[in-house]
């Protein structure tokens, strides 16, 4: 299992939570602006919908246990997949769109440090999208 930069977007995280910063309006503004297909997807969704789906989000980047056969991830991606019609480029936009979103919100706070652990937390997530 890939637990590779787990930690550092943690610490991201708790900087986000004691600054009482809420990036779902930023997150989904920039991710329609990545991808505007998702936009087509997401159109009818209600706010709640898209907190759950942040939320989840952000479980799974901190939390390795998440991914690998079997587990949740896997499952949500088939599950998008299928019910949805989400394909593998939309989820790397998701988490550009995430992290553009929380660089901006935590400024110099984000440190280089943060952002390639979150390239490699990705990557290794992305190799999940692809084998799901
Ligand atoms: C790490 C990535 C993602 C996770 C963990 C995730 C998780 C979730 C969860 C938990 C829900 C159900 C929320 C609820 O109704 O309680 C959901 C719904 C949905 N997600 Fe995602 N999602 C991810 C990425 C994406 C991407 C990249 C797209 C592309 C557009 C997408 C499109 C949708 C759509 C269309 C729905 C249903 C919306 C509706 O019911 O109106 N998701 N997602």
């Amino acid at each position: 299992m890939h637990t590779r930069g787990c930690t550092e977007i943690y610490e991201a995280f708790e900087l986000l939570a004691a600054k009482d910063i809420d990036l779902q309006q930023e997150t989904y503004r920039r991710f329609f602006h990545l991808c505007p297909e998702a936009q087509g997807l997401m159109g009818h969704s209600d706010e709640p919908m898209r907190g759950r789906m942040l939320e989840q989000t952000y479980e799974l980047l901190m939390d390795a246990e998440l991914q690998g056969p079997g587990n949740y991830f896997r499952w949500e991606i088939r599950n998008h997949v299928s019910a949805y019609g989400v394909t593998e480029p939309m989820y790397l936009l998701f988490f550009q769109a995430l992290e553009q979103a929380i660089a901006q919100a935590l400024g110099q706070a984000w440190t280089r440090r943060m952002a390639t652990a979150w390239q490699q937390r990705v990557e290794d997530l992305m190799q999940e999208v692809v084998g799901a």
